[in-house]
């Protein structure tokens, strides 16, 4: 496995894969790797020939206050872990590489990004321009065929697809499921903040989202949100959103029709930010996908 410190390295690797026969994989990653990068990169190691990981904590997509400084970091543990899954190429540039002085442009997708986390009442848009304006020029750096998100970032998600398909990227962007701890906890990075108490109140998330389910299969839409709120509520944690939207256009979901519903939610469980989804299936909501 080789580390690729610059964007010109990163450039020069981008046209040596040009002239070969076999497939490029891009799993865009903060670091901090858990079983959820691990899923992403086991499935870029199966599908193509040469597998990239990106390893930069993005600083744009932080807003002040929010934890840029502290966010979990362990390159070694990366690397080894990274090595392990297959990975052939890293690219961990700096800050200073990624954004020199001068740099004044930014990729912003419109109406996605206003609501869930980029309401101003949440993360806000700028969280979304941080994103798309990072994951466009690793893109654009690696020329991958192939892009691996993860779903709990389900907004994420539906934001770098709407941006691929703007610019005309010609990588395919892939989406895959959420992996979760045996309790249900979704996998995160920032689960690392968790103290024991926090990390089992944190549970609740996932549970919350069950409920919804459940309860939208019996008796609607809106009875579902308030049993999911109240569950959260139930275990001391109030959501910063729990809304109902379709998953393409992230508008509002009313759930009468048959068309899938996701529910996000976001929370902050005793000083940590979490957030977590679930696309509910209204013709036969007992057959869930995550
Ligand atoms: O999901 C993440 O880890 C980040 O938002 C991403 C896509 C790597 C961009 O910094």
């Amino acid at each position: 496995m080789k580390v690729l410190r610059t964007p010109g390295e990163m450039h020069d690797l981008r046209e040596w894969f040009r002239d070969q026969p076999e497939t490029v994989g891009l799993v865009p990653t903060m670091g901090y790797l858990h079983e959820g990068h691990n899923s992403l990169l086991k499935a870029a190691r199966e599908e193509n020939g040469f597998v990239v990981m990106s390893l930069f904590v993005n600083p744009t997509q932080f807003k002040a206050g929010e934890d840029l400084s502290t966010y979990p970091r362990d390159e070694e543990r990366d690397l080894v872990i990274a090595e392990s899954s297959g990975v052939d190429f890293i690219y961990a540039p700096a800050p200073d590489d990624i954004y020199p002085s001068g740099f004044a442009t930014k990729v912003e997708v419109e109406g996605l990004t206003e609501v869930l986390c980029g309401s101003e009442t949440s993360r806000g848009p700028g969280h979304f321009a941080g994103v798309t304006t990072i994951v466009a020029k690793l893109l654009n750096a690696v020329d991958p065929d192939v892009a691996y998100f993860g779903q709990k970032d389900a907004q994420q998600a539906t934001v770098i697809r709407r941006m691929a398909e703007d610019l005309e990227f010609r990588t395919r962007i892939v989406i895959l499921p959420t992996v979760r701890e045996r309790d249900g906890l979704a996998m995160s990075s920032r689960n690392a903040y968790l103290s024991p108490e926090s990390r089992e109140r944190a549970t609740a998330i996932w549970s919350s989202l069950l409920e919804t389910e459940s309860v939208f299969a019996e008796q609607g839409l809106d009875a579902a949100l308030d049993a999911g709120r109240r569950h959260l509520e139930l275990a001391g944690i109030t959501p910063e959103y729990f809304e109902a939207r379709y998953p393409g256009t992230l508008d509002p979901a009313d759930g009468n029709g048959t068309d899938p519903v996701l529910v996000a939610v976001a929370a902050n469980v005793d000083g940590t930010r979490l957030i977590d989804n679930i696309l509910i299936e209204p013709s036969s909501t007992h057959r869930r996908t995550k």
